[in-house]
């Protein structure tokens, strides 16, 4: 570490909306990615730089944490604050070629991608089964509040309520939206790139219309969330499966798979059903890829409010210096999935585009509904939501990993999730070899229960070296005891 301590000016703009903190982030990110500030570099005191701007010091300190989680500094206790030492390549190489004036010859080496299987069928819908992933906890959710929010937009006698509703969204929710993402995903957008749709997939579906051409091909996590899988394969896209590790997706794989793929669609902040959160370097090493190809990148930002160590991290749109990526949320997993509202935020120079195609395509989702939600956010009730969520799967994640670990034992290998509302276990080995999940899942489903089988989530779910477990989902496990039921039974439908 050399301890350089450059000058660095930054600004603020107090008339801006994007918060101080946001700012501060902002501009370091900008001065690493254009080199003024280089690895090993000492940054400004917490307390120097919030009398420099005069702000409150927990604003800085705030800024810095976020830095230090996405990797650009390092706190290094009484000795100071650096810019990492190890940056990112991706981020040092931007710096260099800032320098050199000059963009860096792309590799165009090309293979055959595998393709994937085709679709797989799963019930998702109907009663709610014990163990379902992807529910949000369906007995705490505030109906008391909500009937009352509803009902009183009912009576209100504005008649707009009634009738169509605005293809692109209902405007005041649309507004509500962009706030709550500038604020908790460091997503800058104005209400005129945020759609409203009914679900996430029929965000995917307007967002392909909108920009995808024949034969474009995608980038699939693998594995990767089944039901958007499904729904690709179905609507003739072609995918190209691209491995997950610990790390997230790995984009160099993906990039010597099929270099020339148009859209890569990403679940960065919580693989979807791994659970990993895509590192920093692949973040900018993804965004490199598409910025060179004017390709498009799809983030799947469905459960991200859920993290029960440190504080959510910061959407991969949140780094997206040049508008290629399309953020895409859900208000399934924080309200209830029975609501059918999700949104995307299109970047700027598409939102025309996917305008047109939202009117001619859809008549949009139910004003009245869109109505109570933004009456649920405006008044403080979806905070104070989240907030207790946070705190109640928290515990419930728990119940079931212990009572889960009490009755398979070695069989099953369990590692907590860091976040979301589901979870991905895997089988060890069996007397008999593998175990085949997806008989353990049907037999579950026999006994009442909706966990899905993990292997079908990969692209070649019957290769014999595809894992093998099951994916369960522990926000309706209400208690302890509850969950050690749970577990007994899934434990009865492992071995015939
Ligand atoms: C990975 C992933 N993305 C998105 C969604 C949201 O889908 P929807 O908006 O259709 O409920 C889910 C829901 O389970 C999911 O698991």
């Amino acid at each position: 570490m050399n301890g350089r301590s450059p000058a660095l000016a930054i600004e603020i703009d107090r008339l801006k909306p994007l918060p101080i903190y946001l700012q501060i982030c902002e501009r370091f990110r900008t001065a690493i990615a254009a080199g003024h500030l280089r690895p090993g570099d000492r940054v400004p005191a917490l307390r120097n730089l919030s009398t420099q701007l005069s702000t409150a010091r927990g604003t800085v300190e705030l800024a810095y944490s976020i830095l230090v989680d996405e990797g650009y500094l390092q706190m290094r206790g009484a000795a100071g604050t650096f810019v990492s030492p190890s940056l990112p390549g991706s981020v040092v190489q931007r710096a260099d070629e800032k320098r050199a004036g000059g963009a860096k010859s792309r590799d165009t080496r090309r293979e055959q991608p595998t393709r994937s299987e085709g679709a797989v069928t799963v019930a998702m819908s109907g009663e709610p089964r014990p163990l379902q992933p992807g529910l949000p906890a369906l007995d705490a959710f505030p109906r008391k509040i909500w009937s009352r929010l509803v009902s009183r937009r009912v009576r209100s006698g504005d008649r707009a309520m009634l009738g169509y509703p605005d293809p692109m969204g209902y405007r005041p929710l649309r507004e509500r939206i962009a706030t709550y993402l500038g604020l908790s995903r460091g997503v800058t957008c104005l209400p005129e790139q945020v759609f409203i749709t009914g679900g996430y997939r029929a965000t995917l579906e307007l967002v392909l219309r909108s920009l995808a051409q024949s034969n474009d091909r995608i980038w699939f996590e693998d594995p990767g969330y089944l039901l958007a899988r499904n729904f690709l394969t179905e609507s003739g896209v072609q995918l190209t499966p691209v491995p997950v590790d610990d790390e997230g997706m790995d984009i160099a794989r993906g990039i010597e798979l099929d270099p020339e793929a148009r859209f890569a669609l990403v679940t960065p902040s919580h693989q979807s059903p791994l659970g990993q959160v895509l590192s920093l370097t692949r973040r900018l090493a993804l965004l490199d890829w598409a910025k060179k190809g004017a390709r498009w990148v799809i983030e799947d930002d469905y459960d991200s409010e859920f993290r029960y160590s440190g504080r959510p991290l910061p959407a991969l749109k949140s780094l997206d210096r040049h508008d290629r990526v399309i953020y895409t949320g859900t208000f399934s997993k924080v309200l209830f999935p029975g609501l059918r509202l999700a949104y995307a935020v299109v970047p700027d120079r598409a939102v025309e585009r996917v305008g047109r195609v939202a009117c001619s395509m859809n008549a949009g989702s139910s004003a009245l509904l869109q109505a109570a939600v933004t009456d649920f956010i405006e008044q403080g009730h979806f905070a104070r939501h989240v907030k207790k969520m946070r705190a109640l799967y928290g515990q419930r994640r728990v119940f079931i990993a212990d009572a889960l670990e009490q009755a398979f034992g070695k069989r099953l290998n369990i590692d907590l999730p860091p976040g979301g509302i589901q979870f991905a276990v895997r089988f060890a080995e069996g007397p008999n070899g593998p175990v085949d999940d997806v008989a353990v899942a049907a037999r579950a489903r026999q006994a009442g229960l909706g966990v899905l089988p993990l292997s079908i989530w990969y692209a070649n779910a019957r290769m014999p070296r595809t894992p093998r477990g099951l994916v369960i989902g522990f926000a309706n496990v209400t208690d302890a005891s509850e969950a050690a039921r749970l577990a007994r039974k899934l434990r009865s439908c492992l071995d015939r």
